[in-house]
C-alpha cells in the first residue's frame, strides 16, 4: 500500500489544515516524504516545545499562518494556491478547554468547518476533501459495543459537540454542493491518538512525558478511565488513504469513516502510564481522583470494519508497539532536541515498510 500511496501522492498539491499541530504535523511530514506538495494553514503553534518547530515541518513545504474562522484569509488561500486535496485537521481539540471556551471552540470546529468547505466548494482545482472529526462526534449511549457510522451525532460537552456539530456539517455541504463528480469530501472518526511530539495540556502522554521529563510526579485524576489508543501514524495513514480513494473514485468513498485501533488497544489511563514509565526507565505516578472535574464520557468504541472491508485500512500496531514508538520518540529528543525530524522520518518509513 505504501508504493501506491507514493506512486498516487508525488506531486500532488495537498492543502493541510492544522499542519502546526500534533496530527497535521505528521501528516505533513508523512505527505513530503511522499513527493506531495503541501500547503499548510493554521494558527502558530501553540505549545512550547511543539512538533512543529521541533521537526521543521515548514520546510519544504508553502506554511501559512491563518485562522480558519476568517473566510476571507482562508478562500484568499484557495484562491491562490489551488489545491488538489484538502484535509481539514484545524480545530480547537481538548474537552476541558472547550468548558472554558465553549464559543471560541463552537466558532473554530463548526465555522471553521464551514469556511473550508465553502472556500473547497469555490475552487475548481480541488477534488478531495477530507475532515477530520473525533469518535466524540456520535451520541454516547455508554453502551459497550462499537459505534458504526450511521449512528446518531450527539457530544455531551461543548468540544464533542462541535465534532458531531462539523460532520452534520460536512454531510449538508455533501449533499447540497458536492454531489455532482467534480469534488467529493469524507469525515474521518478517529480516538485517542498517541506518538511523538505531542505537548498538548490535558492530554495523557503529554502529562507523562512532562512529568517523566522534569523529573515530577505524573499525577493521574481518572485512573480507571478506560480509552482506546493508537499511534498517530495508523489514524494519518487512514486520512491518507481515503483522500486517495476520493480522488480516484468520487462519490464511491464521500461518507463518513471510522479509524479505530483493535479492541486490546483499550486499556486504563493508570496502564498506560505504568508501561510508558517501565519502557522509559523512569517516572512516578501520584494518583490524585478529581471529584470536581467535568464530565468526560465514558469509553467510546468505534466499528471500523467499513474502513477494513472497503478501504483497506485497519489497525496495525500492538497498544505496547504504539507505547514503545511513542516512548522512542521523546526520549531520543529529549536527549538531543535535533532528532526530532529524523526519528520522525525514520519511524513514518518504518510504518510505511509493513505495507509492502
Ligand atoms: N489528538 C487526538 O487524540 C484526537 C482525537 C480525536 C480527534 N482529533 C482531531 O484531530 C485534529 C487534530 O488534532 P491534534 O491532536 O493534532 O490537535 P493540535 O492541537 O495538536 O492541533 C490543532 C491544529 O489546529 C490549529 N488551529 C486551532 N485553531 C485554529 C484556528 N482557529 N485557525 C487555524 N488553525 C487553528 C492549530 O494551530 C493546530 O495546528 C482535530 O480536528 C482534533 O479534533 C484529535
Amino acid at each position: 500500500m505504501a508504493n501506491s500511496l507514493a506512486s498516487f501522492y508525488r506531486g500532488k498539491k495537498v492543502l493541510v489544515t492544522g499542519h502546526t499541530g500534533f496530527k497535521g504535523g505528521w501528516l505533513t511530514a508523512w505527505l513530503k516524504i511522499l513527493g506531495a506538495h503541501v500547503i499548510g494553514f493554521a494558527l502558530p503553534p501553540g505549545t512550547r516545545p511543539n512538533l512543529f518547530d521541533a521537526a521543521t515541518i515548514d520546510r519544504d513545504m508553502v506554511s501559512l499562518f491563518g485562522d480558519v474562522r476568517n473566510f476571507e484569509e482562508l478562500s484568499g488561500t484557495f484562491a491562490e494556491r489551488s489545491p488538489e486535496i484538502v484535509i481539514h485537521s484545524a480545530a480547537q481539540p481538548l474537552v476541558r478547554r472547550s468548558y472554558r471556551e465553549p464559543v471560541e471552540t463552537f466558532a473554530t470546529n463548526v465555522m471553521g468547518t464551514v469556511h473550508v468547505l465553502e472556500a473547497a466548494r469555490h475552487t475548481p482545482s480541488v477534488r478531495a476533501v477530507v475532515v477530520v472529526t473525533s469518535d466524540k462526534c456520535y451520541e454516547n449511549r455508554e453502551w459497550f459495543w462499537g459505534y458504526r457510522e450511521e449512528d446518531a451525532m450527539g457530544g455531551h460537552d461543548p468540544y464533542s459537540s462541535s465534532k458531531g456539530c462539523a460532520e452534520l456539517v460536512t454531510a449538508a455541504y455533501r449533499h447540497s454542493f458536492f454531489a455532482s463528480e467534480s469534488a467529493a469530501i469524507a469525515s474521518a472518526r478517529a480516538g485517542n491518538v498517541i506518538g511523538g511530539g505531542d505537548w498538548s495540556e490535558d492530554r495523557l502522554m503529554p502529562d507523562i512525558v512532562r512529568g517523566i521529563s522534569s523529573g515530577t510526579r505524573i499525577v493521574i485524576r481518572r485512573p480507571d478511565s478506560t480509552r482506546p489508543w493508537q499511534h498517530v501514524l495508523e489514524v494519518v495513514r487512514g486520512y491518507l488513504l481515503l483522500a486517495q480513494r476520493l480522488w480516484e473514485d468520487g462519490q464511491r468513498y464521500a461518507k463518513a469513516w471510522n479509524f479505530g485501533p483493535s479492541d486490546e488497544s483499550a486499556i486504563p489511563v493508570a496502564e498506560v502510564a505504568k508501561r510508558t514509565i517501565a519502557l522509559w526507565g523512569k517516572g512516578e505516578i501520584n494518583i490524585r481522583p478529581d471529584s470536581g472535574a467535568p464530565h468526560e464520557s465514558k469509553y467510546l468504541h468505534l466499528n471500523s470494519e467499513k474502513a477494513r472491508n472497503h478501504l483497506g485500512w485497519q489497525a496495525t500496531l500492538t497498544i505496547d508497539q504504539a507505547l514503545e514508538w511513542s516512548v522512542e520518540w521523546y526520549r531520543l529528543y529529549y536527549e538531543n532536541p535535533a532528532c526530532a525530524l529524523p526519528v520522525t522520518e525514520t519511524q513514518i518509513q518504518r510504518y510505511m515498510r509493513m505495507f509492502p
